[in-house]
């Protein structure tokens, strides 16, 4: 793990940004995209910038179950708002959610991971060490699965749902065994309520209860982190 940390997440969210532009630099074209609070400040370095994504597609990671890309709490929704609104990409997949035939939305996610091969996975943490949806306990060979979403993860997204009737219960995700496929990984980490995550993740025993810890044993992941998400790591 190469594991890197910034001052602040301006910082770290710039490294992300040079990165992607290296990466588009060499040709590099799909994209594994992630959502949520840890990849804002890095859509909007992408958004205001000349890069040219025109070639380039972006496969997200997941999408709430029983969310359509009307609803402002879907995935399809924050990705329009952030980044695809202002960017011209090639081409453009997030899971379906809703597609209640689970078999036929997971065949067909498995076969867009098959037809565009991520040259970089965009990552974030969750609390309790998920990576994508998959929760604690999810096997390390999983693919695209239908997850229920931790009692934690429900909890963390509180301020996310607010507004919705029901908040989702499942979501569609790629699994821990999609993730690692990737050639690189590239992981955000902010703030002070990620760091015991963090410190699981990088020193911690690779472990089914940590979903994160898999990424010890992927050969290219980079870590990005802000000082407070760092400040339980040993060396
Ligand atoms: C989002 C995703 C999740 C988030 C994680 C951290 O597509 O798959 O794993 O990356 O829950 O979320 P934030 O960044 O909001 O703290």
């Amino acid at each position: 793990m190469n594991i890197q940390i910034f001052a602040n997440k301006e910082e770290a969210s710039q490294q992300a940004f040079i990165l992607i532009k290296e990466a588009l630099d060499q040709n590099k074209l799909n994209f594994g995209m992630m959502t949520g609070e840890s990849p804002k400040l890095f859509y909007q370095m992408l958004r205001e910038s000349d890069l040219d994504f025109t070639q380039a597609n972006s496969i997200n990671l997941d999408e709430f179950y029983g969310l359509g890309e009307e609803d402002e709490h879907s995935y399809h929704y924050y990705m329009e708002k952030h980044l695809f609104k202002f960017k011209q990409f090639n081409q453009t997949f997030i899971p379906n959610g809703k597609n209640y035939n689970l078999i036929d939305e997971i065949d067909r996610y498995e076969q867009i991971l098959a037809d565009y091969p991520r040259d970089i996975q965009m990552l974030g943490i969750g609390v309790n060490g998920h990576i994508g949806f998959n929760e604690p306990g999810e096997s390390f060979n999983s693919t695209t699965h239908l997850t229920r979403l931790a009692e934690t993860t429900i909890g963390t997204y509180q301020n996310y749902f607010k507004g919705l009737e029901r908040p989702p219960e499942y979501a569609y995700s790629m699994g821990i065994k999609s993730i690692m496929d990737a050639d690189q990984i590239i992981l955000l980490a902010f703030g002070a309520h990620k760091a015991k995550a963090v410190r699981d993740m990088i020193e911690g025993p690779v472990t089914r209860k940590v979903p994160a810890s898999i990424l010890q044993n992927h050969p290219n992941t980079v870590i990005l982190l802000d000082r407070e998400a760092s400040r339980l790591l040993n060396s």
